[in-house]
């Protein structure tokens, strides 16, 4: 799809991941609203975000990505803002192992909201105009990883949903084109969470352990890296469409394939 003119909504992109897919965004000359559950951060992020790329660009709507109404008033303001929507991601997701409910509830449940908010909006069984959806699942979706085996079905239960809906039978009827992206350890503040034994379990150590050999090799995934993927995977929507672009250390960029006809 062309970028330039476009009109994006990123939930989750005041920081990390979600904050490069932003900027990346803007350096196509997509515009972006940015939206966050947390306002303070999401308003200065945006702030920044506006000086360097223009005040008409980009803006910042407080967002709940687990919240049904949320997401649709998001969607709905960038529609009306700039007169279009094109491109919906939705980053929001948890790592508790100790909290399997509401790791299940938010990471799957952001997942199934935005892809109904946006057919809802976007679909063209809805009489829109089609559209691209994003969502961040992660390398952890693609192969099993028992470091956080709930926090991994969870994710593959995303890559799943979105293949699912991007069956010809589904994308016959909405005609958006979805997919998922899935970085491996990428360097933002999520990665805090290994140092709460709560929320990793029984695998603390051996979870420790794989970051610390992370920070000695300096082998993360840096968040920008994870923003050029987007990119290349909008630019590339048609063909891309229904897979899940995996971003690694050894393997910088495979695409898992989506499933064919049943
Ligand atoms: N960092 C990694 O190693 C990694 C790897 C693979 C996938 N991911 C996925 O990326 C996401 C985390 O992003 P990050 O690594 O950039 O971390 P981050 O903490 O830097 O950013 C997460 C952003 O999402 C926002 N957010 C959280 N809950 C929200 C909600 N309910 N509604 C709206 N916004 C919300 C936060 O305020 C924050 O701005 C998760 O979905 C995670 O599964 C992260």
């Amino acid at each position: 799809m062309k970028l330039d003119g476009a009109v994006s909504v990123v939930i989750g992109g005041a920081n990390g991941i979600g904050k490069s897919y932003c900027e990346s965004l803007l350096e196509k000359k997509c515009r972006v609203l940015l939206a966050d559950i947390q306002t303070e951060v999401g308003q200065q992020t945006s702030e920044m975000l506006a000086s360097r790329y223009g005040h008409d660009q980009v803006t910042f709507r407080k967002c709940n990505g687990v919240c049904e109404v949320d997401i649709r008033e998001t969607l709905l303001e960038a529609k009306l803002r700039w007169g279009r929507l094109d491109i919906v991601i939705n980053h929001v997701g948890i790592l508790d192992e100790g909290n399997w409910k509401e790791v299940m509830d938010i990471n799957i449940g952001s997942a199934i909201l935005t892809a109904k908010v946006t057919e809802e909006i976007l679909g063209k069984n809805n009489g829109g105009p089609g559209g691209v959806m994003v969502l961040t699942a992660s390398a952890a979706a693609v192969l099993p990883f028992p470091l956080m085996p709930i926090y991994s079905t969870s994710k593959a239960a995303v890559v799943h949903y979105v293949r699912s809906l991007m069956h010809p039978l589904h994308y016959s009827r909405h005609g958006i084109r979805m997919m998922t992206i899935c970085p491996s350890i990428t360097k933002t503040n999520f990665i805090n969470v290994a140092n709460d034994r709560d929320k990793i379990g029984v695998m603390y150590e051996k979870a420790k352990e794989l970051l610390k050999m992370k920070e000695a090799t300096n082998s993360w995934i840096q968040p920008k890296w994870v923003g050029d993927l987007l990119i290349h995977m909008l630019e590339n929507d048609e063909e891309l469409a229904g897979t899940a672009g995996v971003l690694n250390s050894k393997t910088p960029k495979y695409y898992y394939k989506p499933r064919g006809k049943l």
